[in-house]
């Protein structure tokens, strides 16, 4: 069997599921991985068998047994990161975005460096791999409601994030609405061309302290004409949402949000007990190991990857656009000219 021999960097929050679903894929053998609090989590590590622990991400890029890089670092590291590995002959996947700077060259000199690198990188965009969403998404491509004119996506977080892990990881536009951007490209098929955004703090009025919000509505125009909503919120007191719909000329598909649960209660308090899952570790655990099957298949077969830097370019875009218009009150225009 050809397997992807692979390191990691960064086993926080989302690198400590990934790890855990990396294992679970044959074709992936992790020889070496990497955080900065490494000695925090390395009897856990020995636990699941891996003993080649690294404080020096620079280790994994000086190992000749390593082909490819997992980096699952906080945001603000991806750039440096991300070139280093790119310049070290690696393959790379990393999480979204590549930067969270208002100005698009640090990703765009990123995505040089890959070029120049001749190596794949594949972006975090897991939700395109999600069962559901992918069904929403054959079914568009083939026609089964004609011709898309509207997508919408509500996507809700259970409850805020910590201060410190947002300065890291960037806002609710960079770190959260980044995957309903590409979510709406990729449903209409369509670069976004335009942004209106209407944000701010109904929830937690502090972040404003570090230029935050917890609450957005948005309104998307599409290359191709047709139109997307998106509303986030950090707070959904009943637990993790996310529901996507696309309308068109010849019908609605529409995916709802996904319980624990198919059992309904009906009584005189017209309860249920259908409750959403928690969190995104949960919701999109499908999701997860099937953007890793795919990076994986990508590597041993030269096929494309399913989530390319212009995708994750695009969606920045949007993301910049969006806290464009926040901040004037106007519809702001996205290019949709890529070259590197
Ligand atoms: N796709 C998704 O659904 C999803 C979900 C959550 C987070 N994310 C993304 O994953 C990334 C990480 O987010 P998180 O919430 O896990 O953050 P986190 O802060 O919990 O984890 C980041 C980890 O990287 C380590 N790290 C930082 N710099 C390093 C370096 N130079 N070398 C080695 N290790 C280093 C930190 O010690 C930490 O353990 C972010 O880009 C975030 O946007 C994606």
């Amino acid at each position: 069997m050809k397997r992807v021999n692979a390191g990691i960097i960064g086993l926080g929050r989302a690198g400590f599921m990934h790890l855990q679903n990396l294992l679970t894929i044959p074709e992936i053998n992790i020889l070496q991985v990497s955080d900065v609090f490494i000695d925090n989590i390395s009897d856990k590590l020995n636990d699941l068998g891996i003993t080649n622990q690294t404080k020096d991400y620079h280790d994994l890029l000086n190992n000749p047994d390593i082909d490819t890089i997992f980096v699952f670092t906080s945001t603000d590291t991806h750039e440096e990161i991300v070139t280093a590995c790119a310049n070290a002959g690696k393959n790379i996947f990393c999480e979204k975005p590549l930067s969270m700077s208002l100005d698009e060259e640090a990703s765009l000199d990123v995505l040089r460096a890959v070029k120049k690198a001749n190596v794949k990188l594949q972006v975090g965009f897991n939700r395109r791999m999600d069962p559901q969403f992918r069904n929403i998404y054959e079914n568009v491509r083939n026609g089964a409601i004609g011709d898309p004119q509207v997508v919408k996506i509500t996507s809700r977080d259970p409850d805020l994030l910590p201060h410190d892990l947002i300065k890291r990881i960037g806002g609710l536009l960079f770190d959260f609405t980044m995957h309903d951007f590409d979510m709406a490209r990729y449903m209409m098929n369509s670069n976004i061309t335009e942004v209106y955004a209407k944000g701010g703090t109904l929830i937690d009025p502090t972040l404003k302290e570090i230029n935050d919000i917890d609450t957005l509505a948005l309104v998307l125009q599409f290359e191709n004409g047709a139109y997307g909503l998106i509303d986030n919120s950090r707070r959904a007191v009943y637990g993790y949402d996310q529901r996507v719909e696309v309308f068109g000329s010849e019908g609605m598909l529409k995916a709802e949000n996904v319980n624990n649960s198919t059992v309904e209660l009906y009584n005189k308090n017209h309860e249920s007990l259908k409750k959403p899952l928690p969190m995104f570790v949960q919701r999109y655990h499908d999701a997860y190991i099937n953007e890793m099957k795919m990076f994986v298949d990508s590597l041993l077969n030269d096929k494309p990857v399913v989530a390319s830097g212009k995708d994750v370019i695009m969606a920045q875009r949007a993301a910049i656009a969006a806290q464009k218009s926040i901040e004037t009150g106007l519809p702001q225009k996205v290019d949709t000219d890529f070259s590197l």
